[in-house]
């Protein structure tokens, strides 16, 4: 394994919805050939498809009906080799979501082990009996709402699924499984893909004894699957072994990556790069979505997960998905240009969402259009639990349903409003634009070795509360990064620092005078990147 892959991808970007011009409205394999240069255009290096397989759709995709197939709706094992060469003519990566934890209800797997208790299948899922009462075999919460175990009639027993009922839970403590789900990876590694996020990495185990999980003394009310504590389903100390041995054939294949999504704190998080670095090459690290938006805060997580990371591991970050809210919506639309900047000089591969370098927020869907199981499974709540506002399609220009789709197919989630203004045509022809200001930043990264692999250092100069500001250094090279998350002006003495710099970029895109690190201006919301000279 060449350990450089993670930081030569750079910066992935996920691309889920932003497929386009066919008559369906849900978008393609051939419509992603076709926006490859715009992909190049954003400097990024890996591209991460959300899953492609042929699945019934009852979590879009995320309940695979099989694992070595596509979907027909986007198109054909031939369409995805064109794209996997088309993407690798450009020098670009492609990666996979890999959903190992649980199957669809309908793949032949689940089909056979339902048939009959004896089939041989059977305990490739996790089968209990009823309770005394003939209610579930325990408490345990499904992350859609609701028990994570439901009754099968003919054969009297209840199944595990921690989302919807129609994603049954593979059973891991059956060698069989293990197999056949390796027997999928290196399906896809044997076509060329560059690698897999795993899916849900951290619940792949469940106790043994399948004992009541514990009530959470920290319960904010907000989510039902938060009342208890998941020490029984997420994050058993056998996971381990099962990403281990599936990063032992991803090495298999050379250079190739594997990411592991875990929301976990720091310490359980670092266990997923493995006790010899055997493991996943970047377990997924969502502090940046979860953080309050404040200058303090933000510097606590990021010294805290440096301070965190096992010798030898490569950091990584992450500012949106298809999971959360978008970032213009959670940090604001001025404060979204800040977090770019931080997201991309921070040290560790950054990952980027599709649409958010154009600044777009979550697109409100009424209840009545709302696709989302998460949503729709729990109706009281269905507002707050929606993940349909950043799943909406790609605005590419301003003609109808935004050229996602011909005029004649709605798209299968309704365009941002503003979307003839916000789409990519208009953002190209505009100098600052959010869409400007990322290509700026990640072809800045791109060149300035300091910031893709040099260290990363807070300085001793103190700054206001609302000021976040640290160096990245790489043998002589300083580049001084200072972010304002407040919206007060501030001057700054860094001259201990160096006595002079050269600003390479600002998150306005209109400043270009030489910083004066005596008194540096930093304007309300804005952050700026400095070439400090070498000494000082
Ligand atoms: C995590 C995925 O990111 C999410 O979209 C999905 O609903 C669950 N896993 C279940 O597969």
């Amino acid at each position: 394994m060449n350990s450089q892959f993670p930081e030569a991808v750079g910066c992935p970007i996920q691309w889920a919805k932003c497929w386009d011009r066919r008559t369906d409205g849900i978008g393609y394999l051939p419509g992603i050939i076709r926006r490859l240069d715009y992909l190049s255009s954003l400097n990024v290096t890996a591209l991460w498809l959300s899953p492609i397989y042929p699945s019934p759709m009852r979590d879009f995709g995320y309940d695979v009906a099989d694992y070595t197939a596509i979907h027909p709706w986007f198109g054909t094992l031939d369409d995805f080799d064109r794209l996997l060469d088309a993407v690798h003519v450009r020098g670009l990566r492609l990666i996979l979501d890999l959903v190992p934890n649980h199957t669809s209800d309908e793949h032949p797997w689940f089909v056979a082990s339902r048939s009959s208790r004896d089939h041989p299948k059977r305990p490739w899922y996790i089968w209990r009996d009823p309770a005394p009462d003939g209610g579930p075999p325990n408490n345990w919460l499904s992350f859609f709402g609701g028990p994570a175990w439901t009754y099968d009639e003919r054969t009297g027993q209840y199944y595990l699924h921690q989302f919807t009922r129609q994603q049954p839970e593979l059973n891991y403590r059956h060698p069989e499984v293990l197999e056949a789900m390796l027997g999928a990876m290196r399906f896809w590694l044997e076509r060329g893909v560059d690698g897999f996020r795993v899916d849900v990495v951290w619940l792949l185990m469940k106790d043994r004894d399948f004992r009541d999980e514990p009530l959470n003394p920290q319960w904010d009310g907000l989510k039902p699957h938060g009342r208890l504590q998941h020490i029984y389903t997420a994050n058993l100390p056998e996971t381990h072994d099962v990403v281990r041995t599936m990063r032992a054939v991803i090495d298999g294949y050379g250079d190739r990556l594997m990411v592991g999504e875990a929301y976990l704190p720091n310490p359980d998080l670092m266990r997923y790069y493995g006790r010899f670095l055997d493991e996943c090459h970047l377990p997924m690290n969502f502090q940046l979505i979860s953080s309050e938006w404040r200058a303090r805060e933000v510097r606590r997580r990021v010294d805290a997960y440096e301070a965190a990371l096992p010798p030898g591991a490569w950091p990584n970050w992450v500012l949106g998905n298809h999971d959360q809210p978008r970032l213009a919506s959670r940090v604001g639309p001025e404060q979204g240009r800040v977090a770019a900047m931080l997201l991309l000089t921070l040290r560790g591969t950054p990952t980027w969402y599709y649409v958010d370098e154009l600044g777009m927020q979550d697109v409100p869907i009424p209840v009545g259009q709302m696709k989302d199981p998460q949503a729709l499974n729990q109706p009281e709540i269905a507002d707050r639990m929606s993940r349909d506002p950043t799943r909406t399609p790609m605005p590419w220009d301003a003609s109808p349903y935004g050229g996602f789709t011909g005029a004649d197919a709605e798209p299968w989630l309704p365009l941002a409003e503003d979307y003839p203004t916000r789409n990519v045509e208009a953002q190209s022809r505009d100098g600052r634009s959010p869409l400007a200001l990322f290509r700026a930043l990640t072809a800045l990264r791109q060149r300035t070795p300091a910031l893709m692999i040099g260290d990363y250092r807070v300085p001793a100069t103190p700054v206001p509360d609302d000021i976040f500001a640290y160096l990245r250094m790489l043998g002589e090279a300083r580049i001084l990064v200072v972010l304002n998350f407040g919206a007060g002006l501030h001057r700054l003495d860094f001259s201990a620092a160096a006595r002079c710099g050269e600003l390479l970029l600002c998150t306005g895109l209109d400043r270009f005078e030489p910083p004066d690190l005596r008194a540096l201006v930093i304007r309300p919301n804005e952050g700026v990147i400095i070439r400090l000279a070498p000494g000082g």
